[in-house]
């Protein structure tokens, strides 16, 4: 192939090496006919195939095909489950390969750095280990089925509000801990085929032409295999962007990208080998996508249909379930209020947006399991967020009459989809109302939520059940009533932060910024990062999520107790379900490091494992952590770093439900540059055992064995102490009342920095 590709590139003039790097289409790449190159087909993805077909290719968000709709990423991300990730991967491979779409684009792992970002429905989580742990096996699905990916929107695309021109101000220990980490992880884990770059700028610099993030970290750092593909229209000076390593604008400029290049190339601008980096890497995955192109595939609807009903329940999280209020019984009298149940609202809108080959509602489903006559009433508008009163009484009566109600609730279309952010947490007044009324007459109310974001619930206390469904697919209705009615025990746990208000939230005083600026003040702390560390209690914790079992916790051991920062620590506990019906259990590991010199939160997720468990089983769960799993990005030497000290291991059911500690000493095994000045402070020498017995040795040959402490108030004085700490080694000519002189400060300074 490499070969091949020097030969290619041997033959083609600058116009076809411009025009291969040039969108021809909305979703196609130039061929290059007299050379045999193939032309290459995109579709969106990520949950889905949005392929237009060719007739409606020309306009802007034509009717697509029809395909099946899997539950979002904010939902898919509740499932904590990699398997199900890769599973759910290939089956979208498979209906790649039968549409002849070569790339699907997505996945998206972008940061929730706000619950108001309009699409966040799209991305995982707030979390970056979660986000690409879970997305590198969507790759790795997809990819194994001969389509490549796209992974995006690289970087900092954390908010839909002026997405085209806003600048993600960012500092660097932020942007690698957070938003870079999850495509990181996926970079160099499943080799994505393409990086899709992100709208917005990052530190001035439009992601599309920024050189830092697409050729010093993602092809160099990082060692990205394939193109980057620009967001559709994300294109800002075309020349720039190939000269900083963005291979393919998207869609068609209509001729303006590729004279940009070679206007660039003649005027001297832009060098040829710039072009040929860009497109031999063009070449690379045209002729991977034409290599695993396969007629033996096909798929079957139906079968995916199910799978996305699979997918769907286990993603969903039981949040409250009140005397056991759920599973509900085939024999008791239901009652089912609220337009979604009829009309589901499964998916977000946007670019993501499926055309779903079938749709299941969750009032025939729930029809399917109860043995009663299933009550309805549709209790409020879609359309609209006032309250309806013929809608509100006709409701409260029929509940009055039923043992148990469940209320399909949640945000209509128009409250978030790409292109927007939401500006508050409530969801429709409406609905808030017809709870509450609802609670008044029947004290067994379950609420089902449909949404792509958190949303606060006023309602809470009044309510028995609440299940939050997000936006779950085609399938959502089934599995909802697969989950009701306990034929899946829930196992899926939050992959953000519910708040408990608005102003809770770290980016609240800094989102959406002002103008085309947006500076992301809270650094490191997002999501339960800020809320553990500022001890303020959510509404429901990250990694939260009940279960219709129980599950035990114990025996945590690991296999050293002192580590360098080259090793790798095992560990191991047991978990065993005491309840009384198979279940999944989400163990989570958390490490915390309560001595840190730099500031960090109080503690971050490093791994996670599903666990599967009969009634009564036990099992052995294993984890692996490495140096990353201690380190923080050390932005002085521009690398991952672990400070020595001692750092806590936290197994918990969620992040606010720890079960098991233990700890762990790591030592490093890289020595932080040190330069001392006559500006150092005393206390940074005194903290450090070597520089420490230097720096006595000198003093007292100065002051002829007259202690320092002594001489300055009195060998017992902590106040003195204190105060020495923070005294700059210049400062003690004045405050030794001349006893030690400058040129001897100084050579302390000599002596230190060279020992
Ligand atoms: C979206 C991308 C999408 C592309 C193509 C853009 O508006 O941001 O996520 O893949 O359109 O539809």
């Amino acid at each position: 192939m490499k070969e091949k590709i020097e030969n290619l590139l041997k033959q083609m003039t600058v116009e076809e090496k411009a025009k291969i790097c040039s969108g021809a289409s909305r979703w196609r790449t130039h061929p290059i006919e007299r050379l045999d190159v193939p032309e290459i087909m995109m579709a969106d993805g990520p949950h889905g195939l949005r392929k237009e077909p060719k007739s409606e290719e020309s306009a802007s968000m034509g009717k697509s095909i029809e395909a099946i709709c899997f539950p979002t990423a904010s939902a898919l991300a509740c499932s904590w489950d990699r398997k199900l990730m890769s599973r759910m991967g290939e089956a979208l491979g498979e209906e790649s390969q039968t549409e002849d779409i070569n790339i699907l684009l997505g996945p998206g792992v972008n940061i929730k750095r706000s619950p108001l970002c309009g699409r966040n429905f799209e991305y995982f989580s707030e979390d970056p280990f979660l986000a690409s742990e879970l997305a590198a096996n969507y790759v790795k699905g997809v990819q194994s089925m001969g389509i490549g990916t796209s992974l995006k929107h690289f970087a900092a695309n954390n908010q839909e509000h002026r997405r085209l021109t806003v600048d993600a101000q960012i500092d660097e220990r932020t942007l690698r801990e957070i938003y870079l980490a999850a495509f990181e992880k996926v970079v160099k884990e499943a080799q994505p085929w393409t990086v899709m770059c992100a709208y917005n700028k990052v530190n001035g610099t439009h992601a599309s032409e920024n050189k830092y993030l697409l050729t010093d970290i993602l092809k160099e750092e990082w060692g990205h295999e394939g193109f980057v593909v620009s967001d559709w229209g994300a294109v800002n000076y075309r020349d720039k962007g190939i000269d900083a390593g963005l291979e393919l604008e998207m869609p068609s400029s209509y001729g303006d990208g590729k004279k940009a290049i070679v206007e660039a190339l003649e005027n001297g601008s832009l060098s040829e080998e710039s072009l040929d980096r860009a497109a031999e890497r063009m070449l690379k995955i045209i002729l991977k996508a034409v290599e695993s192109n396969r007629d033996d595939l096909d798929y079957d609807k139906a079968e995916h249909h199910q799978l996305a009903r699979k997918i769907a329940a286990d993603s969903m999280v039981l949040l409250k379930n009140k005397d056991s209020v759920l599973p509900l019984a085939k024999a008791e009298k239901l009652g089912v209020v609220g337009s979604f149940a009829k009309n589901p609202r499964f998916q977000g809108g946007g670019s993501s947006n499926i055309n779903p080959y079938q749709i299941d509602n969750a009032y025939d489903e729930l029809k399917q399991y109860t043995e009663q006559e299933l009550s309805y009433a549709e209790g409020y508008a879609v359309e609209n967020d006032s309250d309806n009163q013929k809608l509100i009484k006709e409701a409260k009566e029929m509940v009055e009459k039923v043992d148990k109600v469940i209320v399909f609730a949640g945000l209509p279309d128009r409250y978030e989809s790409e292109g927007y952010d939401r500006d508050t947490l409530e969801m429709p007044p409406n609905q808030n109302h017809l709870i509450e009324e609802l609670a008044e007459v029947n004290e067994n109310i379950v609420v089902v939520l449909s949404n792509g974001s958190p949303v606060v619930m006023p309602w809470l206390k009044k309510v028995k059940g609440v299940v939050e469904a997000y936006l779950t697919g085609q399938a959502a209705g089934g599995a909802a009533a697969d989950i009701l009615f306990g034929k899946v025990n829930p196992s899926g746990k939050l992959a953000e932060t519910f708040p408990q208000k608005l102003s809770d939230n770290p980016s609240y005083l800094f989102f959406p910024g002002e103008k085309d600026q947006v500076e992301y003040r809270e650094g490191i702390f997002v999501g339960y990062r800020y809320y553990d560390s500022k001890e303020i209690k959510p509404l429901f914790s990250f990694g939260y999520g009940l279960s219709y079992t129980n599950f035990e916790y114990s025996e945590l051991q690991i296999d050293k107790k002192e580590i360098t920062d080259k090793e790798i620590l095992n560990l191991s506990l047991k978990v065993k379900n005491t309840g009384k019906v198979y279940g999944k259990e989400v163990v989570q590991l958390y490490v915390s490091d309560p001595e840190s010199t730099v500031v960090k939160p109080k503690k971050e997720l490093k791994e996670f494992a599903k666990v599967k468990l009969e009634p009564g089983q036990e099992k052995i769960v294993e984890f692996e952590l490495d140096k990353r799993s201690f380190a923080y990005y050390n932005t002085e030497i521009e690398d991952w770093y672990v400070e020595n000290g001692d750092y806590q291991i936290l197994i918990g059911s969620s992040s606010r439900d720890i079960r098991l500690k233990d700890s762990v000493e790591v030592k490093s095994t890289v020595e932080l540059p040190e330069e001392y000045t006559i500006n150092t402070n005393v206390g940074d020498l005194l903290a450090d055992p070597a520089k420490e017995k230097i720096f006595k040795k000198l003093i007292n040959e100065y002051l002829e064995d007259t202690d320092l402490l002594e001489m300055l108030g009195g060998r017992n004085s902590e106040m003195m102490a204190a105060m020495l700490n923070y005294m700059p080694l210049r400062a003690l000519v004045m405050f030794s009342e001349g006893a030690v002189n400058r040129a001897q400060v100084e050579e302390i300074v000599e002596k230190l920095n060279n020992s």
